[in-house]
């Protein structure tokens, strides 16, 4: 949990320095160490940068460009990192660097070229460097590096030259006073040579694996030069025997020398002059030194640590260390012996013993007899089978005991009586199979004790009692079934175990009816269980399984062939933090539930990765309201909704990858929450990918547009403003173009809504009028003079006239409405000036609507004239559409006035029916 508020810290910088400096992240990781509070530590290794990336923040402090392919450094290629302390650009093709190329790193301290392919040191390379006090250039191309190099490094304390070319020890340069350290290691050097004290203060100095051939010339002019090295390394040199005494000559106060894989040297007479002197502790691995005679360490009383790794030793003898009193460490691992034949006694000050990888098969009494202030005893990787308790009996102190990888067969008596004060003991990898009652009995201070990879199928009750401070077992990969775990006196007597391992075992259960006894019963500090990877499956977890375990944090129980759990599985151990469940068969919706997670409200972790996990809905009422990790990668996860996220406040880490998400609108709240939040990391959600639907089977679930889901008010608001704006363009497009077909609408409107008004009032069967004339002005005379005194004086009929009948003061619009339903039928003399007056078009109009409205035809129209076709108004040519026609044309001046007048008496008389109508249509309508 630290870690992870730890990397939201991180991150949020990251956002800052993005913002403040211009830095890009897309390759370089930007870190924000602790301890230095402001300075940044960069990391662009493995990013197959040619040069030196930029720009990069001015406050980095630590900078690593290692495993790049950056060819060449040049100047400026630093400039604004002035701040920087260290600078790794290891690991690239570095073959050049310009002069004054590093030298705006005032304050460099440590600078790795290593494994790059420099091959000369220039005098103005490390120029301005003036605070550098590492400088790595092992694994290059060195040949030469100039005299004063190093002039300017007054603070230089480590050069690492390993795996160079320097051959000649000229080419090392002067003026190298402050430094400590010196590898020259792997170099091919055949000549030594000092003049003058060039390294006065040089306390290590490696010339491991230099000199192939002979020494031809090693010549320092005052054996007092190198007197100040305590560390020599001297390793895998060819050095003859008279020489190496010579080069001793030289260091007169090494305290620490490793002579390892020497050849042409002979040990006895190397160590009467080496041991004589200052040295404590001495590498003398890989030098075929098969027997260890009684004279070989005679000179060296003074010894502490003495290393005889991998030398085919297989003989000792009980002399061999007599004359090492002062030995504290000894380390003869990889050789060949079969036994320790007493040589040990003589070493009462022994703390350390290092024996592994050797054939010993027995260890008498008396092999440790003596060694009472003991410490560390590795004895692993041989072949013991058993020990006798007496081995133990001086081995008070004993701390540490590695058995591991030997034969043991059984530790029966093993402990019987110590050693009291062992804190950690290993026996995996034996052959035990079984582990008796108070086998460990007398381990009192044993605080960790390691049974894996052993074949164990019983353990008998009280077996580990008097384990008084054990705090780890582990007994994995081993044979226990839960007949093993039975009897709960199995871990009676350890009543502080924290930690135990029980993994990879062959426990299984038919069914989660509870247990009789509950195995761990009496486990009552155990924090971390691991009951995983059971060989059979455990397959149920038997309700009162963990009974007993109230301190329990820790439980790993994956990969166990569970397909639910009982809802009182954990109702036991309250103080949960961390489940894992990983790899199991949790496809069944019920598989989990809400009510199994209630009890442990404080997890902090869980991990169900691996599970056919269909759905986290159980979350919802889990009360899981401290959970901070979920990982739940790898199942089959479709949907991840808002209730889920947000019944996890804490969350912070959260692992999906690799489910079955749904690519669609029902998962858009997820995937802009996985993106845009601040508060929980949704790991390598950019690997996250869609499996539904099929279209979009395999494609990146974080590039899924969610826009298209959202309501989004934005967009709302302009496709509303928008269309204010055509409705408005659009309207004054009518008004300017299509103004009298709206006024013509209007009107239609309004007759539309009077003859509703009529319908209801008025009784259509008597009409004040017979025909109602309507005309323009202009036809006024031959209406007055010819057609009413026709009409009504010869044939009798009620004419309505507008300026005789229309009531005056009335509205005009009203005065044609009344008119119109007045009269049975209205006739409308029709000219082109009749088309052109607005009323008159009118009366044509509601004229129509009563045929629509009351399927009468009650419109007479008589063409004065001929009018073509698409003079007619809208509401005319309607009406020829809908066929229902009564035209009369008016006799040209000599034609017969007489049928045109009977064929008008006609029209106005009739009934409206279909029969009628056939009468008058005629053929008039071709003049139309
Ligand atoms: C940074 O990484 C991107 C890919 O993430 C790559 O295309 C680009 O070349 C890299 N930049 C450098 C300088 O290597
Ligand atoms: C020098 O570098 C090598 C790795 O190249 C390393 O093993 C060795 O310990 C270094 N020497 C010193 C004195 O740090
Ligand atoms: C053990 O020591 C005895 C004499 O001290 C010697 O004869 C014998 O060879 C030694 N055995 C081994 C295996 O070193
Ligand atoms: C051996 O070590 C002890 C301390 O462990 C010291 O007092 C003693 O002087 C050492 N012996 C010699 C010969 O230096
Ligand atoms: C080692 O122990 C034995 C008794 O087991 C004793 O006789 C002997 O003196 C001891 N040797 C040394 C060097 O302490
Ligand atoms: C859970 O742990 C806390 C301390 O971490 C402890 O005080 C409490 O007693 C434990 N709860 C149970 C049920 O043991």
């Amino acid at each position: 949990m630290r870690q992870s508020s730890a990397f939201f810290f991180i991150l949020n910088c990251c956002v800052l320095i993005t913002l403040t400096d211009g830095f890009s992240l897309s390759n370089c990781t930007i870190y924000f160490p602790f301890e230095y509070s402001g300075h940044l530590k960069v990391l662009c290794s493995r990013m197959s940068y040619r040069k030196i990336p930029s720009p990069l923040p001015h406050n980095t402090v630590n900078l690593d460009i290692s495993y790049n392919a950056i060819h060449q450094i040049v100047e400026g290629d630093f400039i604004r990192l002035s701040n920087l302390i260290i600078l790794n650009i290891s690991h690239n093709r570095i073959s050049e660097i310009h002069s004054n190329a590093l030298s705006d790193l005032a304050n460099l301290e440590e600078l790795n070229l290593s494994n790059n392919k420099i091959k000369t040191v220039t005098t103005k390379l490390l120029n301005g460097l003036t605070n550098l006090s590492h400088l790595r250039l092992d694994s290059n191309y060195l040949e030469t590096i100039e005299n004063q190099s190093f002039a300017t490094l007054s603070n230089l304390r480590l050069v690492n030259l390993t795996n160079n070319k320097v051959f000649n020890s000229r080419d090392i340069p002067s003026a190298f006073f402050g430094l400590k350290k010196l590898d020259l290691s792997m170099n091919p050097l055949t000549v030594f040579k000092m003049m003058e004290n060039i390294f006065p203060g040089l306390e290590y100095l490696d010339l491991s694996s230099c000199f192939h051939s002979n020494i031809s010339d090693w010549f320092i002019l005052d054996k007092a030069f190198l007197n100040t090295v305590k560390t020599l390394n001297l390793s895998r040199n060819h050095i003859e025997e008279n020489q190496l005494d010579y080069i001793m000559q030289s260091f007169a106060s090494v305290t620490w020398m490793v002579l390892d894989g020497l050849k042409g040297f002979k040990v006895d007479t190397f160590l009467q002059t080496a041991c004589s002197s200052s040295l404590r502790s001495i590498h003398l691995e890989d030098n075929n030194l098969s027997v260890l005679t009684d004279r070989m360490f005679r000179p060296c009383a003074l010894l502490n640590d003495l290393h005889l790794q991998n030398n085919r030793v297989s003989r000792m003898y009980k002399s061999s260390f007599k004359h090492l009193v002062n030995l504290t460490e000894l380390r003869i691992q990889k050789n060949l012996l079969t036994q320790l034949n007493d040589t040990l006694q003589v070493l009462p000050n022994l703390r350390v013993l290092d024996f592994h990888l050797n054939s010993i098969e027995n260890l008498d009494c008396s092999d440790f007899a003596n060694l009472t202030q003991l410490r560390q005893l590795y004895l692993h990787r041989n072949r013991i089978v058993t020990i006798k308790a007496c081995v133990f009996k001086d081995l008070g102190n004993l701390e540490e005991f590695i058995l591991s990888s030997n034969r043991m067969l059984t530790v029966r008596g093993t402990f019987t009586y110590g050693p009291q004060n062992l804190q950690y003991l290993d026996l995996n990898n034996n052959k035990l199979s079984a582990i008796q009652n108070d086998s460990f009995k007398a381990l009192h201070s044993l605080r960790t004790l390691h049974l894996a990879d052993n074949q164990i199928l019983n353990i008998y009750p009280y077996a580990f009692a008097g384990l008084i401070n054990l705090a780890d077992m582990y007994l994995g990969s081993n044979k226990i079934t839960e007949r093993t775990l039975r009897n709960r006196a199995v871990f009676a007597g350890t009543p502080n175990i924290r930690s135990l391992d029980v993994c990879c075992n062959y426990i299984s259960y038919e069914s989660q009816e509870e247990l009789q006894s509950p195995p761990f019963i009496l486990l009552s500090e155990l924090r971390v269980l691991k009951i995983n990877s059971q060989r059979r499956g455990l397959n149920y977890i038997p309700s009162n399984f963990l009974k007993g375990l109230k301190n329990l944090q820790v439980f790993y129980a994956g990969n166990l062939n569970i397909e639910n759990l009982h809802v009182d599985t954990f109702s036991y151990t309250l103080n949960f933090t961390f489940l894992d469940l990983a790899s199991n068969n949790l496809a069944n919706r019920n598989a989990l539930t809400s009510r199994l997670f209630q009890p442990i409200s404080g997890l902090n972790k869980i991990t169900l990765g691996r599970t056919h996990l269909q759905s986290l809905d159980f979350l919802v009422d889990a009360n899981l309201s401290n959970l901070t990790i979920l990982r739940a990668s790898t199942n089959d996860l479709q949907l991840i909704n808002q209730t889920i996220i947000q019944s996890l406040p804490q969350l912070k880490v959260l692992h999906l990858q690799n489910n079955s998400f749904t690519c669609d609108c029902s998962n858009a709240w997820f995937i802009d929450w996985a993106a845009r939040n601040n508060k929980t990391q949704v790991v390598y959600l950019d690997k996250y990918e869609c499996r539904y639907p099929l279209s979009l089977s395999g494609k990146s679930l974080a590039a899924f547009n969610t826009e298209s889901c959202n309501v989004n008010y934005d967009c709302i608001c302009f496709i509303y403003s928008s269309s204010i704006v055509i409705l408005t363009l659009v309207i004054s497009f009518i008004y300017h173009f299509l103004k009298w077909q709206l006024v013509y609408a209007y009107y239609l409107f309004l007759a539309f809504l009077n003859d509703k008004k009529r319908k209801r009032t008025s009784n259509h069967l008597d009409f004040q009028y017979d025909a109602l004339i309507s005309y323009n002005a202009q036809e006024e005379p031959w209406v007055l003079e010819e057609l009413v005194p026709k009409l009504e004086g010869q044939h009798g009929l009620r004419l309505c006239l507008h300026h005789r009948d229309f009531q005056p003061g009335k509205a005009i619009i009203d005065n044609i409405m009344d008119a119109i339903y007045k009269s049975r039928k209205t006739i409308c003399l029709i000219t082109h000036n009749y088309l052109k007056s607005i009323w008159c078009s009118h009366e044509i109009q509601v004229a129509s609507f009563r045929l629509f409205d009351e399927q009468k035809d009650v419109l007479v129209l008589v063409f004065l004239e001929d009018i073509p076709t698409h003079q007619l108004s809208p509401y005319y040519r309607m009406r020829k559409l809908v066929k229902k026609r009564t035209y009369l044309r008016r006799p040209k001046p000599g034609e017969d006035n007489r049928a045109f007048r009977q064929k008008l008496k006609m029209a106005i008389e009739t009934k409206e029916n279909m029969e009628d109508r056939q009468i008058l249509s005629g053929k008039d309508e071709d003049h139309v």
